[in-house]
């Protein structure tokens, strides 16, 4: 594990023990990382080492036999993958998928769904319609969300180079889009865009 960046001291997520087993093969074996505030940790290994299968523990895709996963202080362990999005804990997968129809723009706004006012209401059927509701008649608070989200998402793609920057509004499969550097720049900006900090 490699850790770069300058760190603020708050230990944002913590994972203590984290153990999954195959059968009698030990795939990721009692490992402890953790995060700070700021901070960008890398995990590397050869191939087998267990890296996808720790991303898939911390990510809610698979669960752990055991340990403890903590995200700002709250046991997030064994939750399901849109619950630790919520909290802006989310993964890329190697594939680099998009939604083809959708612009780039859209496409790296779906990352930050989970954090509009209107997705947090709590409520299981009255949330739901009250957020299609908002969605349609688009209330000026709404609309402002919309647009600071829109900017902040805009000044993430500019972080990615020059290859999406000036596509925002292009589909996803058309031509340079489409490429997988592009896909994966896309999916990742994605998943940037959910913010753990943001929360
Ligand atoms: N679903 C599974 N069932 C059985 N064994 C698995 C499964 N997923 C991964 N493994 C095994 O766990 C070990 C770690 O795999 P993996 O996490 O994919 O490693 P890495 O990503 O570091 O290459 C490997 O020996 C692999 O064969
Ligand atoms: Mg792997």
């Amino acid at each position: 594990m490699s850790h770069s960046s300058s760190p603020g001291s708050e230990i944002l997520f913590d994972v203590r023990h984290v153990t999954r087993r195959f059968g009698g093969l030990v795939a990721v074996d009692d490992v402890n990382l953790s995060v700070a505030r700021g901070e960008c940790v890398s995990v590397i290994g050869p191939n087998g080492a267990g890296k996808s299968t720790l991303f898939n523990l911390l990510t809610g895709i698979d669960t752990a036999d055991q340990g403890v996963v903590r995200f700002a202080g709250e046991d997030v362990t064994g939750m399901a993958p849109e619950q630790l999005a919520a909290r802006g804990i989310a993964r890329t997968f190697q594939h680099g998928r998009v939604f083809g129809n959708l612009s780039v723009l859209d496409n790296v706004l779906i990352g930050a769904h989970a954090r509009l006012a209107m997705t947090r209401r709590g409520w299981p059927v009255v949330g739901a319609c009250t957020e299609v509701l908002r969605a349609l008649f688009g209330p000026a608070s709404v609309r402002r969300e919309d647009a600071a989200l829109r900017d902040e998402v805009v000044a993430l793609l500019a972080r990615f180079g020059t290859r999406l920057a000036p596509r925002l509004q292009q589909p996803a499969h058309s031509p340079v889009v489409c490429e997988p550097p592009a896909r994966r720049d896309c999916a990742c900006a994605r998943v940037a865009s959910a913010d753990p900090a943001a929360r």
